[in-house]
């Protein structure tokens, strides 16, 4: 009979930085630095917009496409003012203008792609010397646009288990067969609140994970009611206990204020620290420190890792491997890609972190799986990616060196 595990989860008996140290927050931005990435990014919109509000009128023969724009490029536009309003205000106006400003982003991302393969059709049937009904075109991608955006809609909140067997070497006994849930990226806040929770709560329950580990992103940056959201974890406890580090969104204010509301629910944070797991070395960074490789490598030399038994660390990107690498981590539990979310962004993200997007992937004698999350950011789409809880089942690694 295995031993229950509230005791090893006990404060730790080394030193651990204090909850307090961060990275730049929305809120360190000057109001000139705000407005030139407002404006660049507003332009940016406007000129999409503009792009796909034109093809349309001239497909579908619709008169004056200038008027066309004004409602679709103010929602566009709305989402800036909207992400930065909400990290001050639960106003529900906020929330609504914010979440259909998201939407029409999603829907806006593939009517862009529909407006150009309008005029490339159009233009390839000039050159050959046919020619298809403009209205006929325009309607079958733009159809095709809508439809994705409907089904990124509804897949975005289909969540799947991905169940992934890790081997690690040295795994003590008593974790041979065991479980573990990964779970990244909630995003709690104003669209996903606490109901989301308890749905994936629900969803834990009837996996009976031995723990979880919860890779960062529990918040979406907003500050309001992070109690009320985060309280359904304390309804809920494994027989390992449930393990979280900050991500990027969980320090977009004072870090301190969404680490507080995520201890009181019981939900143990681990601060830049080591706990010992009955025989597992469980070690989590925060995202500003993680982030940064000798900070990184500072905090792993600091808790002393075991090399002869395995280490996990939770840190919410996966970057400075390398670093985990050497200093003799066995898995790296990460998450923040959201694998791009959407088509073509999944193409994007695979581009800049590589096989390390999504996924278990090896560097060296470090094993690293990245989450998809469970929840979104900006549009609350997901195409050609699934939102995901990740059941890990350990058993140990015999052949490697
Ligand atoms: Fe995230």
């Amino acid at each position: 009979m295995d031993e229950p595990v509230a005791s090893v989860a006990a404060e730790p008996p080394f030193p651990t930085r204090p909850p307090g140290r961060q990275a730049a927050k929305p809120a360190d931005f000057t109001l000139r630095e705000m407005a030139v990435f407002g404006s660049t990014a507003a332009l940016i919109l406007l000129s999409v917009n503009a792009l796909v509000c034109a093809t349309w009128s001239s497909f579908f023969g619709l008169p004056g496409w200038i008027a066309w724009q004004a409602l679709p490029g103010a929602l566009a536009v709305a989402f800036i003012p909207a992400t930065f309003l909400r990290f001050r205000s639960a106003h529900p106006a906020v929330t609504v203008v914010y979440a259909l400003s998201a939407v029409w982003l999603g829907l806006l991302n593939f009517a862009f792609f529909a407006a150009v393969g309008c005029w490339i059709v159009e233009g390839m049937g000039r050159l050959a010397g046919w020619s298809l009904p403009p209205f006929a075109l325009a309607a079958v991608l733009f159809g095709v646009a809508v439809l994705a955006t409907g089904y990124g809609l509804i897949n975005a909140r289909w969540i799947r288990v991905s169940r992934v067997e890790v081997r690690l070497p040295h795994l003590p006994e008593v974790w041979r067969g065991r479980t573990a849930a990964l779970v990244t990226d909630l995003h709690l806040g104003p669209l996903l609140g606490a109901g989301f929770l308890r749905g994936i709560i629900a969803r834990l329950r009837s996996l009976q994970p031995d723990a979880v580990f919860v890779s960062g992103d529990m918040f979406d940056g907003s500050t309001h009611g992070l109690d009320q959201l985060v309280a359904p974890w304390s309804e809920f406890s494994t027989r390992r206990g449930i393990y979280y580090v900050t991500g990027n969104h969980d320090e977009f204010a004072e870090r301190s204020l969404f680490i507080d509301a995520v201890k009181r629910t019981g939900v143990r944070v681990l601060n830049n620290e080591k706990i010992s797991l009955d025989g597992l070395q469980i070690i989590g960074v925060h995202d500003s420190e993680a982030g940064n490789p000798s900070e990184l490598r500072s905090i792993l030399r600091q808790v002393q890792i075991d090399r002869r038994s395995p280490g996990i660390l939770l840190a919410h990107r996966p970057v400075n491997l390398s670093v985990a690498e050497e200093e003799g981590i066995s898995l790296q539990l990460s998450g923040h890609t959201h694998r791009g979310q959407f088509w073509p962004w999944n193409l994007l993200v695979s581009l800049i972190y590589g096989r390390f997007a999504s996924g278990l992937s090896r560097l060296g004698k470090l094993q690293v799986y990245t989450s998809n999350g469970v929840g979104t950011w900006g549009p609350p789409l997901r195409v050609g990616t699934k939102s995901e809880i990740v059941l890990l089942r350990f058993e140990e690694e015999l052949d490697r060196p």
